[in-house]
């Protein structure tokens, strides 16, 4: 029996994407196993198009894959309620490459931080949400009063 500190809590199993192309059906990802024990870092290494987007892209469910599947807890994500698909995207997350253009210039700083927490329910309210975000400016050097207001 795995002890349930190794057990893996996130695996992908035979997942593919098969793309229609003009020279015919070709795979940008053909058929990936692995799991992700709980605490482990692994990387994922390739050259450039070989794959690593698109793989991502179906393990965090924007993308369906055109076999395999996902499992996280040891169910299938694709069978997830909307609830259990919430439980998901709350821990399962990227980091996207290029972070600074996540942000938009016509919104102000807290219209980022603020949707997880709002959204999660992981504070009781919008003020609690905003202080948050205020503390964790400053901890970086930033002056939250000059940025965020109401
Ligand atoms: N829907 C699609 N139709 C045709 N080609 C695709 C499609 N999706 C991905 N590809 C191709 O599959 C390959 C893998 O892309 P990608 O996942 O972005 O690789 P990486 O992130 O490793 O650079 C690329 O050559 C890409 O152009
Ligand atoms: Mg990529």
């Amino acid at each position: 029996m795995t002890a349930p500190e190794t057990a893996p809590v996130l695996e992908v199993e035979g997942l593919s994407d098969e793309c229609a192309t003009r020279g015919g059906p070709a795979f940008a990802v053909t058929d990936v196993s692995f799991a992700v024990p709980r605490g482990r870092r692994p990387g994922l290494v390739g050259e450039s198009g070989s794959g690593k987007t698109t793989l991502m892209r179906m393990l965090l469910g924007f993308q369906a894959p055109t076999a395999g599947a996902v499992r996280f807890g040891g169910r299938p994500a694709a069978g997830f309620s909307a609830e259990g698909r919430k439980a998901f995207r709350r821990q399962v997350q990227a980091v996207f490459q290029a972070p600074f253009e996540a942000f938009n210039p016509f919104y102000r700083i807290e219209h980022l931080p603020i949707a997880p927490l709002l959204g999660f329910g992981l504070v009781p309210s919008r003020k609690t949400a905003l202080d948050r975000i205020a503390a964790a400016m400053a901890a970086v050097g930033l002056r939250p009063g000059m940025a965020i207001g109401t």
